[in-house]
């Protein structure tokens, strides 16, 4: 579990209530209820409402109660059991109105089954299998007694310095906000109202993914056309699709913090959007007005926050401090606090918990045993999503799948790594129920098994990094060194490599490289893992990588060394056997990148639907005067929708029905895939559209939409995409969202980089 900073806990409210009862007839009224609720609730009672904070394990639990039954509570997040939230609960049942509390989570892949990082669920490409992960999720973590989660997160991300690149869906646009409503779909079900379903809070709104340099909490300055057209989307989709809640982002958008960003959380996500829901502000996010010098001191934080919009605040203690006093000396009015409240109360009743407080905890005697029992877990639909998220990079002479008679030796720190496996922000998860590739292979080859094992290397020889790491949970260290030194290591290693076949060296970063506040100035693999992965080539024995990491990494060199690499993220509870399936063919690959790989950190940002320029880099042309480093080959090592398979796929006959379009016209865009190889498998077939002359430049293309096609070996299907005005529209420089006549290029592929292409004319 990661560290907590917990703000204080007792509050000073007077308490000057008058009693009455809600009236059971409002019930079916949403408005009628909470309005009816509302005048009943004493000031102390409205600002206690607005109060989230979180349980650590230190806590004493009897002042919590006591505080909560006094109503200064709303809603706890780390408290994630049935029994845990059930005295809690009561408590709120003891209080004067009887307001429910809510319990929320981090329920971000999974919640004790966990399933691929949110980036390996984008590389699915898989809409089915991410809303199954989300489904699973809501489920156990509902049965959990848990009634939010702080997820999706669908912060566009195009630099993978910033740490969190692991636990957003990518660089893209269109395919963020596809997952975003599949997400807020598959965690809140057919409706919130539902023992088994959980409230959505979208994040981290807004930007956060572009804080600038990719340094965490940093700034961020961003163009508002960029912002409409680029970042946006994928906060309003998830919206649109009727996320109960959002959460604030902790940082500045130009010049303002998110957290007092008035245009941020009322002109934007209420008047434009229509946004009902309830707004949080992130872990101490108010108190850290201060720290951006917008606010002098915490009575200014709390009213520029109240006064923005966001009705609750986690984990600081400055509204119950202040909004009181704010409102007598009329710097906030009553209206500010009731608007919040009603936004708190509105929450609840829409999660059903007026209804029935014990909607998701449910009786004790119903309580699972074993929380962790291994009945509770989903592990054939992890296992099944996480092949669906690996990515076959690299597959040179076929060396993938391995033979199972093969004598394989498997190497690496990730090789036997539990934690790792999970990834970061892994909720509930734990780590001995986690499936190392170690055990996957080992189970995968049964009594054929010829498998060997050398760690090889630690995660980093880096001291420094290690302990950072280290500090950043407090169970247990997160990274535990091999005392040996490397070159004992790599010399075993090496040893079991010259007797083998074959060499699977399971390598990358630890989960905690990849995490909050872990944001890096390199990219490569920890150089004395390179040194071991040098050292393995020079054997001359086939090498397969097996990357496990959060971000995409520059791995140029190993991209030479070694003989094929699979992409596999952290995997999740079952990613030991998922990635023994992709190894020895009894899945075959079919993931695609989300995100770019750059070659080096010094092209970041790479994403390929970059804007057009005037003096592009055309390749194959002399570079000079057009843009590009001239020290390295322009363009990432990997692009965006890059992935390979066992089979190979091509693509032929693609045709507009129309070279022309008007604006309540369509047009077919048709294209043949073919399976041109021996196994059956899956691709994805991908269309981007080029505006080639717009009031603005217009970026080089963008995806607009996407099939995943299952295809037996030589099958061949058409493809068929309707191409609308719709698809055409853009944010303008009055950010106005229109499409303007003109040439459109269609562009498919089996990857951004790769593709075919013709043109219509939008009349
Ligand atoms: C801080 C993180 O930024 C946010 O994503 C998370 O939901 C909260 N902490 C609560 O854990």
């Amino acid at each position: 579990m990661k560290k907590l900073c917990l703000l204080g806990l007792t509050i000073g409210l007077a308490s000057h209530s008058v009693l009455a009862d809600t009236k059971p007839a409002a019930i079916e009224n949403k408005d009628a209820f909470v309005s009816n609720l509302m005048k009943q609730m004493t000031l102390d009672e409205k600002i206690g409402q607005l109060r989230l904070i979180s349980i650590g394990p230190e806590m004493p639990r009897e002042l919590i109660r006591q505080e909560i039954a006094a109503g200064k509570i709303g809603g706890t997040f780390n408290s994630i059991t049935r029994p845990e939230n059930r005295p809690m609960q009561d408590a709120a049942m003891r209080s004067r109105l009887k307001i429910p509390m809510f319990f929320a989570y981090d329920v971000i892949h999974g919640h004790r089954t966990i399933f691929p990082i949110p980036l390996a669920l984008a590389s699915s490409w898989d809409m089915d299998a991410i809303g199954l992960s989300g489904r699973i999720a809501a489920k156990e973590a509902a049965a959990d007694s848990l009634d939010i989660t702080f997820a999706p997160m669908v912060d566009i991300s195009r630099d993978a310095r910033w740490g969190r690149t692991s636990e957003g869906f990518g660089e893209d646009t269109y395919l963020v906000s596809r997952i975003a409503q599949v997400m807020v779909k598959a965690y809140q079900g057919t409706g919130l109202i539902g023992a088994e379903n959980i409230m959505a809070s979208v994040k981290h709104f807004a930007l956060y993914g572009a804080v600038e340099g990719g340094r965490d909490y940093n700034i961020v300055d961003m163009s508002p056309a960029k912002m409409y057209q680029d970042y946006l989307p994928p906060y309003r989709a998830a919206i649109d699709a009727g996320a109960g809640g959002v959460m604030v982002a902790l940082n500045s958008i130009n010049g303002v913090p998110a957290t007092a960003n008035t245009w941020l959380m009322k002109d934007l996500l209420r008047k434009e959007w229509g946004f009902k829901g309830l707004a949080v502000s992130d872990h101490g996010a108010i108190f850290e007005l201060i720290n951006h010098g917008v606010a002098h001191d915490g009575r200014e934080a709390a009213k520029l926050a109240i006064k923005a919009g966001i009705a609750m605040s986690m984990n600081d203690k400055l509204y119950a401090t202040e909004l009181p006093s704010l409102l007598k000396s009329g710097e906030i009015q009553q209206s500010d606090i009731d608007s919040a409240v009603r936004e708190v109360l509105g929450a609840k009743y829409d999660m059903g918990l007026f209804k029935d407080p014990y909607l998701r905890i449910g009786k004790a005697e119903d309580d699972p045993a074993d929380t962790y029992a291994e009945s509770r877990l989903h592990r054939a639909e992890a296992r099944d999503v996480a092949r669906r998220s690996m990515v076959l990079l690299k597959n040179h002479n076929e060396t993938l799948p391995l033979k199972k008679t093969a004598k394989i030796v498997l190497v690496g720190p990730l090789a036997k790594a539990p934690i790792d496996m999970m990834g970061s922000w892994a909720a509930a998860g734990r780590p001995a129920q986690s499936v190392t590739l170690f055990d996957g292979m080992t189970r995968a080859l049964g009594d054929q098994a010829s498998l060997t094992y050398a760690r090889g290397a630690n995660i980093t020889s880096d001291k420094k990094v290690v302990d950072y790491l280290n500090f950043l949970n407090f169970d247990a260290p997160e990274v535990v060194d091999d005392p040996r030194s490397a070159q004992v290591m790599i010399d075993e290693a090496v040893k079991a490599a010259q007797q083998a076949d074959v060499i699977v060296a399971a390598v990358g970063e630890s989960r905690g490289m990849s995490h909050e506040s872990s944001s890096r100035t390199d990219l490569n693999i920890p150089s004395n893992q390179r040194d071991l992965i040098k050292a393995l080539k020079a054997t001359g024995k086939p090498l397969v990588l097996v990357l496990m990491n959060g971000r995409p990494l520059t791995i140029l060199e190993e991209n030479e060394q070694a003989d094929a690499i699979l992409e596999t993220w952290f995997s999740g509870t079952e990613g030991g056997n998922a990635i023994a399936d992709v190894l020895f063919g009894d899945y075959n690959p079919s993931g695609k990148l989300p995100i770019s790989f750059p070659r080096s950190v010094g092209q970041i940002p790479t994403y390929y639907n970059h804007l057009t320029i005037g003096r592009p880099f055309t390749p194959g042309k002399p570079g000079n005067y057009t843009s590009q480093y001239f020290d390295d080959t322009t363009g990432p090592l990997y692009p965006f929708g890059y992935g390979l398979s066992y089979t190979r796929f091509s693509l032929a006959d693609m045709a507009l029905s129309s070279t022309t379009l008007n604006k309540t016209g369509k047009i077919d865009a048709r294209v043949t895939v073919k399976n041109t190889g021996k196994r059956d498998g899956e691709t994805v077939v991908q269309l981007y559209l080029q505006d080639v002359t717009g009031s603005m430049i217009r970026p080089i293309k963008e995806l607009k939409n996407f099939q995943k096609v299952m295809l037996t070996a030589g099958e061949q299907k058409v493809i068929h995409f309707n191409i609308e005005e719709n698809d055409l529209k853009f944010y303008n420089n009055q950010l106005k969202y229109a499409a303007e006549p003109g040439t459109f290029n269609v562009q498919i592929g089996l990857d951004s980089a790769d593709v075919t292409q013709q043109s219509f004319e939008l009349l």
